[in-house]
């Protein structure tokens, strides 16, 4: 079953020059990159993106975080692809739920800044994919 998903690699993955090292995980573990940005998102684009999270108390820092620096935003495509990609990136938390060879497991230590989102479910990805690039939406 092909799927898309929607990917970020967060402001700190590449200020922390990892887009290189995310990137080839993606590669190797057989995903298509059919869309790739270096882009600094909006306060809407964020505000958008993290809506569920509105009210709860990490919100405010992380708008403030990932609208602050240039940030990788990319669509994958491949079977299976949003699970493909949240088992890559490992749990939220890089200590506490990302194992070991996951990107947060083996690259990050905190919860806020922890290198990469990628969607959560077909709903997700479509709401996301069409809020970062409108020209891919439906096609
Ligand atoms: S929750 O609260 O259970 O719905 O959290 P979760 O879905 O796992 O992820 C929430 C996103 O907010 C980012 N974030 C934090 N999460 C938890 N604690 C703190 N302090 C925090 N700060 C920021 C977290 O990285 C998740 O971002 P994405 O981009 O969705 O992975």
């Amino acid at each position: 079953m092909t799927e898309r998903t929607l990917v970020l690699i967060k402001p700190d993955g590449v200020a922390r020059r990892h887009v290189g090292e995310i990137l080839s995980r993606i590669e190797r573990k057989g995903l298509d990159i059919v869309a790739l940005e270096l882009r600094t998102a909006t306060e809407e684009v964020a505000a958008a993106h993290y809506a569920e999270h509105e009210g709860k108390p990490f919100y405010p820092g992380l708008i403030e975080f990932i609208t602050a620096r240039p940030l990788v935003a990319a669509v994958l495509e491949g079977p299976r692809a949003i699970a493909a990609f949240r088992q890559l990136a490992g749990g939220t938390d890089p200590v506490e739920k990302a194992v070991p060879g996951s990107i947060r497991g083996d690259l990050g230590l905190d919860a806020g800044e922890n290198l990469v989102h990628g969607s959560d479910s077909v709903e997700s990805a479509e709401r996301e994919i069409a809020l970062w690039f409108p020209a891919l939406a439906g096609s």
